[in-house]
């Protein structure tokens, strides 16, 4: 049985990533998806290879009139938004000594404040069409607790998680479901930048810090990104109506709250 029949979803960040894998497994499930972008060639390139289904939208989650712009093209495409997932996001890692302020600004205003924007925007159309929607944020373990050299990220994922329950509780009232996902480690492009910066910082042979928190992980390896479809489409389904302000674990087993 396909569990987004009919559905429309605007995913963030899509490109690549977690993202492009939630746009193909929601496409599975029968959902018509926005693959929404910064780097709009790989939005398109995203979009060409995931076919019927796939439109891709140019989005800089960072400036109002491109957030504006896309949930208005969206709609023009698809006549309603039933599914946004705030999955764009930046890592960023560097000493405490270290930090400029413009990498702390630049991760707040993508990973934190185009999120509340982006949930503005797509509930504001959800109100007005009277959609009872599904809107997903993208935490992390990171958002969990501290890690030494990666203070603004894991504080940039501990407001989405902040930002998950607030919204949740305040848009519950127009039928809108507010929740979040909180991956552990899961490989692929984000991961080599991390794996790089460890090597640096660390003294690693490339390779080595993924391998590491591979074996630390429960269940025996990183996380791949399909590992996490499964909740993606819980959460956007009507199998989760009674999922208020919520952030799930979906890690293999590395935090438990
Ligand atoms: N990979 C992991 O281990 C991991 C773990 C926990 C949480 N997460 C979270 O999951 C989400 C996806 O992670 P990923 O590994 O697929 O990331 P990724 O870096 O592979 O993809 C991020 C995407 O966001 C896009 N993007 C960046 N800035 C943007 C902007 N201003 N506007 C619109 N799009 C923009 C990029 O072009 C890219 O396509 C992120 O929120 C990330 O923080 C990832």
């Amino acid at each position: 049985m396909m569990r987004l029949a009919g559905k429309t979803a605007l995913i963030t960040g899509s490109a690549r990533g977690i993202g492009r894998a939630f746009a193909a497994r929601y496409i599975a499930e029968g959902a018509r998806v926005v693959i929404a972008d910064i780097n709009i060639s790989a939005a398109e390139a995203t979009a060409a290879e995931l076919g019927e289904g796939a439109i891709a939208l140019e989005l800089d989650v960072t400036r109002q009139a491109s957030i504006d712009a896309c949930v208005a093209a969206a709609v023009a495409e698809l006549g309603q938004i039933d599914i946004l997932v705030n999955n764009a996001a930046v890592f960023t890692a560097a000493p405490l000594v270290e930090i400029s302020r413009e990498d702390h600004a630049r991760a707040f205003d993508i990973n934190v404040t185009g999120t509340l924007f982006m949930m503005q925007a797509v509930a504001r159309q959800m109100i007005a069409q009277g959609v009872r929607g599904k809107i997903i944020n993208m935490a992390s373990q990171a958002g969990r607790r501290g890690e030494p050299l990666v203070a603004v990220y894991c504080a940039t994922k501990a407001a989405v998680i902040s930002l998950t329950q607030s919204a949740g509780l305040n848009l519950i009232e127009h039928g809108i479901n507010v929740n979040a996902i909180s991956p552990g480690v899961v490989d692929g492009e984000h991961w080599d930048g991390v794996d790089a910066f460890f090597a640096k910082h660390e003294n690693k042979p490339l390779g080595q810090k993924k391998a590491e928190v591979g074996a630390a992980v429960p269940y025996g390896r990183m996380g791949r990104a399909d590992d996490l479809t499964g909740m993606a489409v819980f959460l956007a389904s009507s199998d989760s109506d009674y999922v208020v302000a919520q952030t799930y674990n979906v890690d293999g087993g590395q935090w438990m709250s």
